[in-house]
């Protein structure tokens, strides 16, 4: 496919959404490698929503180590537990956080991000990493994120 992004101007999250995910399928199919297709949803992700930061989270031994990414340079290794990432992988589930400052044990790679979704991911039943997503917003994610994230990282074949 041409790799220009259709990117609507709606003001609907979902129609957002909706819209940019038959276009990330699109930029996957055919295409085995796992870097670049990160890649390819981060940038696709931060051209339509202008979040603060985009990117993944690889599980490498007993770390997450930093992925591909949009935005400002990030710390590169995360504990299990540690931060909404590591409470993410530990917990194995997604985690939506609307102010960073009220979270335990939040890593501050940048005090512009107020507010944060965290998503796991898995192969054959083990988180093999996290998309996480910062906004400079507070409250700026809720469970049509989570949904329709789930839904784009689900594209993504991670074996
Ligand atoms: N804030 C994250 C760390 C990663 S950066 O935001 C890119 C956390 O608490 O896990």
């Amino acid at each position: 496919m041409a790799e220009d992004l259709n990117i609507t101007t709606s003001t609907n999250k979902a129609e957002q959404y909706r819209s940019l995910l038959p276009q990330i399928e699109a930029l996957l199919t055919g295409e085995p490698d796992l870097i670049a297709n990160l890649a390819n949803v981060c940038a696709a992700l931060k051209e339509q929503f202008k979040w603060f930061w985009v990117g993944f989270y690889l599980v490498k031994g007993n770390e997450l180590v930093l992925g591909p990414f949009q935005g400002p340079v990030a710390c590169t290794r995360i504990g299990l537990g540690r931060g909404v990432c590591g409470a993410a992988w530990q917990q194995e589930k997604t985690l939506i956080v609307p102010d960073v400052d009220a979270f335990p044990c939040h890593i501050a790679c940048s005090s512009l991000s107020k507010s944060e979704i965290v998503l796991p991911f898995f192969n054959d039943g083990k988180v093999v990493g996290v998309l996480d997503v910062d906004s400079s917003e507070l409250d700026e994610f809720d469970d049509t994120d989570a949904v329709y994230l789930q839904q784009i990282i689900e594209l993504v074949n991670f074996k």
